[in-house]
C-alpha cells in the first residue's frame, strides 16, 4: 500500500507517468468515468481550503467514485478529543482512501503509519503540500515542455509556505536548474531546506529581497501569500503582508515567455490586472490540479482506464 507524504516519495518516473494519465484524461474525460466505481474517498481537512479539498472531490467523482468527509475539525470528533491516529483509524473502515490536510507538520506521516489505506498528505502545516507541486509540475510541463534547465523564482512567504517547499524539492532533482528566493528577510527559506535540500544537492541558487531586480532572468516566476495563520503576532503578519504585489508595471522588463503561477489562494500579491496577460498561469493550475489528483488516485489505488 503506497501513501503519499512527502513528493519524493514518488520516482521522477513515477511523475511523469502521473502527467501522461493527467494529460489523457484532460483530452479523454469519458474513458476515465467508471474508474473508481465502488470506491470511496474520504477528505478529512483540519485547515480551510477551497481548490484542494474541492479538486480532490470533483477528482473523485470524475472517477466515477464517492466521496465523504470533513472540512473543518469543529464538526468531528477531534472536538471531542480524539487523536488523529484514532480518526484515521476510523476513518479506513468507511474509505478506500484518505486525502488529509492539518495544520500540524508531520500529522499526515503519522496517519499514514496508522492507517488501512493510502494516507494523501494534503498539506502539513509550513512544511509540504505534494499534490499542489504535482498540480505545479504538469504546469510546467505543459507550459515549458521541461523541468531543466529552468531560472525559477520563488517569491513571498518562503518561510511558511508548503507549497514552495515541497516544489523545491520535486526541481532538485533535474539539471541546471537555478532557484531565485525572493523574500522579505523575515521570511527567508527555512535554514533546513537550504542544509538539507540546496547545499546537500549543491544546487544553484541565490536570496534577494528586490523582485524587479531578477525579473529579466526568470524563466518561472512562482508568487506565493504571506501565511497569515502561521504567524505568532498579527502586527508582522500586517508589516509583511504586502511586501509584493505584482503588477503589469513590474513585469515589463519579464521575459516574452515567463510562466507565472501561484498555488492560491492570493490575497494582495498578485494584481488582478495582470490575470489578463497571457503568461499568468493561475487558473490554468487550477484545472490541472484536478487531473492531476485523479491520476494519482487511481495510481494509488492501483486501477487503470480500459483501453
Ligand atoms: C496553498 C496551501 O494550502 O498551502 N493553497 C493550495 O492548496 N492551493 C497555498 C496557500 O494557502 O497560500
Amino acid at each position: 500500500m503506497r501513501s503519499l507524504i512527502d513528493i519524493l516519495d514518488l520516482t521522477t518516473e513515477e511523475i511523469d507517468g502521473l502527467i501522461e494519465t493527467a494529460a489523457d484524461i484532460a483530452a479523454n474525460p469519458a474513458k476515465y468515468a467508471e474508474v473508481c466505481k465502488g470506491k470511496k474517498l474520504a477528505t478529512l481537512f483540519f485547515e480551510p481550503s477551497t481548490r484542494t479539498r474541492l479538486s480532490f472531490e470533483a477528482a473523485m467523482y470524475e472517477l466515477g467514485g464517492n466521496v465523504l468527509g470533513f472540512s473543518e475539525p469543529g464538526g468531528s470528533s477531534t472536538a471531542k478529543g480524539e487523536s488523529v491516529s484514532d480518526t484515521v483509524r476510523t476513518v479506513s473502515c468507511y474509505a478506500d482512501i484518505i486525502a488529509m490536510r492539518h495544520p500540524k507538520e508531520g500529522a499526515p506521516l503519522v496517519a499514514s503509519m496508522k492507517a488501512s489505506v493510502p494516507i494523501i498528505n494534503a498539506g502539513d502545516g509550513g512544511h509540504n503540500h505534494p499534490t499542489q507541486t504535482l498540480t505545479d509540475l504538469f504546469t510546467i510541463m505543459n507550459e515549458k515542455g521541461r523541468f531543466d534547465n529552468l531560472t525559477v523564482g520563488l517569491c513571498g512567504d518562503l518561510k511558511f509556505g508548503r507549497t514552495v517547499h515541497s516544489l523545491i524539492g520535486a526541481l532538485s532533482r533535474y539539471a541546471n536548474v537555478h532557484f531565485v528566493l525572493i523574500s522579505p528577510n523575515e521570511l527567508m527559506l527555512p535554514e533546513y531546506m537550504k542544509s538539507e535540500v540546496l547545499e546537500k544537492k549543491g544546487l544553484s541558487y541565490e536570496e534577494t529581497t528586490d523582485l524587479e531586480a531578477v525579473m529579466p532572468k526568470l524563466d518561472i516566476l512562482y508568487m506565493t501569500r504571506v501565511q497569515r495563520e502561521r504567524f505568532f503576532n498579527e502586527a508582522d503578519y500586517i508589516r509583511l503582508k504586502d511586501s509584493y504585489i505584482l503588477t503589469t508595471k513590474k513585469l515589463e522588463n519579464a521575459k516574452q515567455d515567463l510562466t507565472i503561477m501561484h498555488p492560491l489562494p492570493r490575497v494582495n500579491e498578485i494584481s488582478v490586472e495582470v490575470d489578463d496577460d497571457p503568461r499568468a498561469c493561475y487558473f490554468k493550475q487550477v484545472l490541472n490540479g484536478k487531473y492531476i489528483r485523479m491520476a494519482l488516485i487511481m495510481k494509488l489505488l492501483g486501477l487503470k482506464a480500459e483501453v
